[in-house]
């Protein structure tokens, strides 16, 4: 399979022939292949000891009463997508009770190419692989299984502080192109030197200023793509939020650091960035940590206008994150040429059946292999356009 990383922007390439967001498929007649999970394979992960499930074609609901698993299905799907948890989790904390790892295999397809993908963690440490062959880095396996998610967890992106947002680029970004997640990976680095350096006693300012240029670089690139990325994810949101609540608001996104309102390009981007960081150094000394940088960014969201987090119910609040999930759905797909696997969590415990109703069909028209889960008794609420599995205690009945 043609890993979607490789059709991403980076290499300079747009595939498929139509915008999704504003053009659903079938309407138009226009393809493009989407991705589809076959099989999925958990051992010791969460409440799982060992599952094998074959997935029916079309969408899939898992129905199930509390506990019984249906959550950690879905996130062993998103972690095989990212390597990490949606649910803020530590990896160790995803090993089975009285295990010593995990181990997650998949089969994808994206039109009839099939793909098999493993991720295990041991003792500390992850480790991937695609098609029987062992990833030289982890990183080679994201964006193998695209996916999408609707979480209960969701409603902290919104609430939650920056880090919550910056996590929410970080995971989507991190799907669809390599060079962010090479560039993230620089910029860590970095930061933790020029930290180091920063707190050393006695102070050597040459040791600390000899990390600007590598980090403003890093810097730099990184912002550049989170921004392209917030300008695709705000194109679409105002139509999508209209169409799920019914109303007329106006959803906007922006990216917001100290070096937004002038919105330079990538060079001058980088100089600037250095320039910041000189003016701050007094600052950053006494904290002993670099104060400025995309490591303190933040995505901010607004609803007419007003802060989102602040101003807005709790009922806006959850269906302007459905609306930015299902602009994800768009951006991975206009980004990669393939539409992702979505993944929507207890949607009727969240959503009431009237929202819900406008939820599914908007998300439907985006995606062909939508997962969702269901207490048993709110299962006729969604009219579930596929398979119903039934899912207790760690098991599923085919
Ligand atoms: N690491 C773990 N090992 C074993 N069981 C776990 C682990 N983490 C969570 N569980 C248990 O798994 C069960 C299922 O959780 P979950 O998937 O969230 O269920 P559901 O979404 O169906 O309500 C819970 O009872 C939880 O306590
Ligand atoms: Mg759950």
């Amino acid at each position: 399979m043609r890993n979607a990383v490789e059709a991403s922007l980076d290499y300079g390439k747009r595939r498929g022939g139509c915008k999704a967001s504003v053009l659903p498929r079938r309407r138009w007649g226009c393809y493009t292949p989407s991705m589809r999970l076959k099989s999925l394979e958990l051992d010791h992960f969460r409440i799982y000891e060992r599952l094998r499930l074959e997935l029916p074609p079309g969408e899939v609901c898992l129905a199930g009463a509390n506990a019984a698993g249906k959550t950690s299905l879905l996130e062993a799907v998103y972690y095989l997508a990212t390597a990490r948890s949606f649910r803020f989790a530590e990896d160790r904390d995803l090993v089975r009770w009285g295990a010593q790892g995990f181990g997650l295999r998949a089969a994808a397809l994206r039109d009839d190419e099939e793909t098999r993908l493993a991720l295990a963690y041991r003792s500390g440490g992850k480790t991937a692989a695609v098609d029987g062959e062992r990833c030289p880095r982890l990183s080679s396996i994201l964006g193998r299984l695209l996916t999408c998610c609707f979480t209960v967890e969701d409603l902290d992106t919104v609430r939650g502080a920056a880090g919550r947002r910056r996590r929410f680029l970080d995971l989507v970004l991190g799907q669809v192109s390599q060079s962010y997640t090479r560039a993230m990976g620089e910029l860590r680095d970095c930061l933790r030197q020029r930290n180091a350096a920063l707190r050393a006693d006695p102070l050597d300012r040459a040791a600390v200023t000899a990390w600007d240029r590598p980090l403003s670089r890093a810097a730099a690139r990184i912002i550049e793509l989170r921004r392209a990325a917030v300008d695709e994810l705000a194109a679409p949101a105002p139509q999508i939020f209209a169409e799920i609540t019914a109303s007329r608001h106006d959803l906007r996104l922006d990216y917001e650091g100290p070096l937004e309102e002038t919105r330079l390009g990538a060079a001058d981007l980088e100089e600037a960035f250095i320039e910041l960081l000189r003016r701050r150094f007094e600052r950053d000394r006494r904290r002993g940590c670099t104060t400025a940088g995309p490591h303190r960014d933040d995505l901010a969201l607004r609803l007419d206008g007003n802060d989102l987090r602040r101003y807005a119910s709790r009922g806006q609040q959850r269906l302007a994150m459905v609306a930015l999930r299902l602009a994800e759905a768009d951006f991975l797909h206009q980004r990669t040429g393939t539409r992702p696997i979505f993944l929507l969590d207890d949607v009727a415990s969240e959503l009431d059946a009237e929202t819900t109703a406008r939820v599914l069909p908007a998300l439907r028209s985006r995606v062909d292999q939508l997962l969702l889960t269901a207490l048993p008794q709110d299962v006729g609420d969604l009219s579930v356009d596929g398979t119903v599995l039934s899912i207790d205690g760690g098991r599923v009945r085919q």
